[in-house]
């Protein structure tokens, strides 16, 4: 009997459930939906999506890659856009789309809050990318795997190139990451373009891998999988957080940054929808969610907190990034093949 009526009390529940979800997906319906394509990790995707799907109703389809990669998908889909809004990721690609076009202006409500630095990306880009949050690039290393090698703790980037490190440093490859090719910006600004390249070559042959996403080596590093590994300082932190073993470095001769970024699509079918979820992504109250999922940048927004965890840009030594510069379709593309004719394919 007390069965039975657990069987039917369930069976009502699951019966309101289901009508609750009919509703929620009619209300969807009835607000729309919006495509996303986002760049950052996984977690500060979803939490972005499931946040801004509860305030407005608009149903959210999110896919997450890495920078280059939404870039090349953005660019193959332009005659027939399937994404409203690219969130996240270094600016560089975004900045190489607004030139070509592919991305629209825009000028948010929301843009008197920002930092200086969010609003010249947008300047520089003619309105058509905004800046959402930074962060500066470095390495870090496992202090397990360092001291059963013998090696000296690394605090420069020349340090790396120990050739006790052969096969023993990660990054991503530049084509597909945005955090890579900050770091081949980063050389080249840092050393001259010459220098740079030989610095890049010397490195290849300490590279284990050259992944996909911009994040891996850092969580390579967290399993013991790599000794050193190259990337966003603060995606390094989130594996100290994590309590891995790892020392994260803002290397000595100083070191580039990114303006992570948001830009609406061309073309896209769902253009008032975008614009409202890029003034909601410019909010306090949307960008915290990063610390939560802990993505620990600084963000745009000047009220939103900062991080605790997130490392302080002002007491890193940072180079006079030239975005323009290196976000303009001609040097990235440059540079970019340079890349993968002079170090990629080199033999070790
Ligand atoms: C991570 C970082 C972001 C960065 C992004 C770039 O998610 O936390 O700050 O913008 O990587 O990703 P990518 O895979 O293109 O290097």
């Amino acid at each position: 009997m007390k069965l039975k009526k657990n069987f039917v009390a369930a069976t009502m529940l699951a019966g309101a459930t289901t009508v609750m979800s009919f509703m929620s997906a009619g209300a969807a319906q009835a607000q729309g939906a919006l495509v996303m394509y986002c760049a950052v990790q996984e977690e500060w995707c979803r939490a972005m999506t499931s946040a801004f799907e509860r305030e407005t109703g608009i149903k959210v389809s999110m896919t997450r890659k890495s920078s280059g990669e939404i870039y090349a998908q953005v660019k193959a889909e332009s005659a027939n856009p399937r994404a409203d809004i690219w969130w996240g990721g270094t600016g560089d690609p975004h900045m190489q789309a607004a030139e070509e076009g592919l991305t629209v202006d825009y000028t948010s409500p929301k843009n008197s809050e920002l930092q200086p630095w969010a609003l010249r990306q947008w300047e520089q880009a003619k309105k058509r990318t905004i800046g959402v949050y930074s962060g500066a690039l470095g390495f870090g290393y496992n202090t397990e795997l360092l001291k059963s090698k013998g090696i000296p703790e690394p605090k420069c980037w020349a340090d790396i190139l120990n050739v006790k490190l052969k096969d023993e440093v990660q990054m991503a490859d530049p084509n597909s990451s945005g955090t890579a090719y900050t770091l081949l910006a980063t050389i080249v600004q840092l050393m001259g373009e010459e220098k740079g390249f030989d610095y890049l070559k010397a490195l290849h042959k300490n590279i284990n891998q050259y992944t996909k996403s911009g994040a891996a080596p850092a969580k390579a590093m967290a399993l013991g999988e790599t000794t050193v590994g190259i990337a966003f300082m603060h995606d390094i932190v989130t594996m100290v957080v994590d309590k891995a073993p790892i020392k994260v470095v803002a290397p000595c001769e100083g070191t580039g940054y990114e303006i992570g970024s948001m830009s609406i699509i061309k073309g896209g079918k769902n253009q008032d929808n975008a614009k409202k979820f890029y003034d909601w992504a410019l909010t306090p109250a949307a960008q915290k969610l990063g610390a939560e999922a802990k993505s620990y940048q600084v963000p745009s927004n000047k009220s939103t907190p900062v991080p605790p965890e997130a490392p302080k840009l002002e007491e890193i030594k940072l180079i006079n990034f030239d975005f323009a510069k290196y976000g303009s379709s001609d040097e990235r593309k440059r540079l970019l093949s340079k890349w993968d004719n002079e170090v990629k394919n080199l033999p070790k």
